[in-house]
């Protein structure tokens, strides 16, 4: 067996030999996932592309289809069924067609996706995301492969081949290593593992070469950053946190706006938001999902703070930067929330104001603690739950855009709007999403990666529109 932990391979007849290198064929990836999700599609499509893989025009003329997949709900994971089934078919009359499942389904399913679809080739874990050419070097030597085991992720030394030329994601921590009662991502993802500030630094510095702007520092939990790693300071704390990377890395040339997500209230320190109120690059927008507005649906997530903590959080933030945006994630309809615990969410929505709000209903997942739990919602109430929460986000996100109206903010310009090709798009520093006209008026156009100072005359829920000043 070529693979060990956690790792079983079944032989079967070469399909075909595999051909010459730089000449494979074509590649489909379809990200189902979070932002690290796409992080590693990113990475696993520049590991292709460095194999002689090139990408395909369509899912269905692909020779590799390659899904990158997300359990966090349930029906996140059912979709990916439905595009296997059609996928296995294809395959019953295509046996060269390459089929891979990676991701969180992978991992969560390993073996057992390989009885549920038989057709495919590679079921691959997210901490394997790096290893894809190791993973079908074996698959083009006939086998089956299933690479699930816990495994130190190795640093990244791939190419990422980016869909943005001009911002740009950047995992610092792996894992994570909290227990929310409601979550698959510690079974899926493995345990927290930091990359070091000089790897972090070493990448930034390539993209920033490459003409990236805007840098999104990744992890599940960012804040617990370098926990994992050695070293404590004179002053006797950890050397290595979250505001000692940003302070490491700010002065990268080139990079203009620095972000990072997803934020735990429970280690948000004061020492970090005084940080991002000084390093200039580092953007006004904090996601810091808060998940309930009822301490004890907190308690019972295991989430590990109050909503009084959380509301002090904001209010820090808003002190240090008082235009600071916020968004966040809510879950409703948690096993046994009550109406009046569901309305102290609402209330919460209503009181802090977010710019932006992803919501869900509560879905019971695998190998978590609330899911054999008794007190499980009616779906109506989910339903129910769902849509007065989503009309009072929407409302807010629509107060918190009336303050843009007349400003002159500075958007980063990432590209053509997909639905006006006279107009590009681009984004506030505190992440509203701005459309205004391509054309500058001096004869040229605004081009990917410019800065521009956009005097905004439309407001919406979730975008604003405006027209460039020219200084
Ligand atoms: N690490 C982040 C969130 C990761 S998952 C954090 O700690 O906040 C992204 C979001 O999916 C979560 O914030 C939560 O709102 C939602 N989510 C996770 N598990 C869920 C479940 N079982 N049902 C519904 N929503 C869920
Ligand atoms: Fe899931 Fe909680 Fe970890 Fe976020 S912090 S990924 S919600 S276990
Ligand atoms: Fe989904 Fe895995 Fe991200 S479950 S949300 S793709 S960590």
């Amino acid at each position: 067996m070529p693979e060990t932990g956690g790792m079983t391979a079944t032989f079967l007849p070469a399909p075909s030999a595999p051909a010459a290198h730089g000449e494979r064929g074509s590649y489909w990836i379809t990200t189902f996932g979070c932002q690290m999700n796409k992080a590693d599609s990113e990475r696993m499509a520049g590991i292709l592309e460095s194999m002689g893989y090139r990408e395909a025009s369509g899912e269905l003329e692909a020779d590799l289809v390659l899904y990158n997949t997300c359990t966090i709900r349930d029906n996140a994971e059912q979709k990916v069924y439905s595009y296997l089934g059609r996928q296995a078919q294809r395959k019953r009359t295509n046996p060269n067609l390459t089929l891979v499942v990676a991701g969180c389904v992978a991992q969560q399913e390993g073996e057992s996706l390989l009885r549920r679809v038989p057709e495919l080739d590679l079921v691959m874990g997210p901490q394997h995301a790096n290893r894809l050419d190791v993973l079908l070097a074996q698959v083009e030597q006939g086998q089956q492969v299933v690479a699930t085991g816990e495994h130190h992720i190795l640093e990244d030394i791939t190419t990422a081949r980016r869909d943005s030329a001009v911002c740009a994601w950047v995992n610092v921590i792996y894992g994570c290593n909290e227990r929310c009662t409601y979550c698959v991502v510690p079974s899926v993802r493995g345990q927290e593992q930091s990359r070091l500030p000089e790897a972090i630094r070493l990448e930034m510095e390539g993209l920033a070469a490459q003409g990236f702007k805007e840098i999104t520092l990744l992890g599940q939990n960012i804040d617990a950053y370098g926990r994992d790693l050695p070293g404590i300071t004179p002053e006797g704390r950890r050397q290595h946190t979250l505001t000692d990377l940003l302070q490491a890395v700010h002065d990268v040339d080139g990079i203009e706006r620095i972000r990072f997500a997803t934020s735990h209230p429970r280690y948000f320190t004061e020492r970090l938001i005084d940080a991002c109120a000084d390093l200039a690059k580092v953007c006004e927008h904090f996601h810091i999902p808060f998940q309930s507005g009822d301490d004890a649906v907190l308690k019972a997530m295991a989430r590990g703070y109050t909503v009084d903590r959380y509301r002090r959080i904001i209010e820090r933030i808003r002190q240090r930067m008082p235009d600071a945006a916020i968004s966040a994630d809510v879950i409703v309809a948690f096993p046994g929330e009550t109406d009046a615990q569901y309305r102290r969410t609402l209330a919460l929505i209503e009181e802090i104001g977010f710019d932006q709000v992803n919501t869900a209903a509560y879905s019971p997942r695998p190998n978590t603690p609330a899911a054999t739990w008794p007190d499980q919602l009616p779906e109506a109430v989910k339903v129910e739950r769902l849509q007065e929460l989503n009309a009072l986000v929407e409302r807010k996100a629509k107060e918190r855009s009336a303050r843009y109206d007349g400003r002159l903010e500075q958007i980063l310009v990432e590209g053509t709007n997909p639905k006006d090709a006279t107009q590009v798009m681009g984004r506030t520093r505190t992440n509203r999403l701005t459309f205004f006209p391509a054309d500058r008026g001096d004869g040229r156009h605004w081009q990917p990666g410019d800065l521009a100072a956009v005097r905004i005359d439309a407001v919406r829920a979730f975008s604003l529109s405006g027209s460039a000043e020219l200084a």
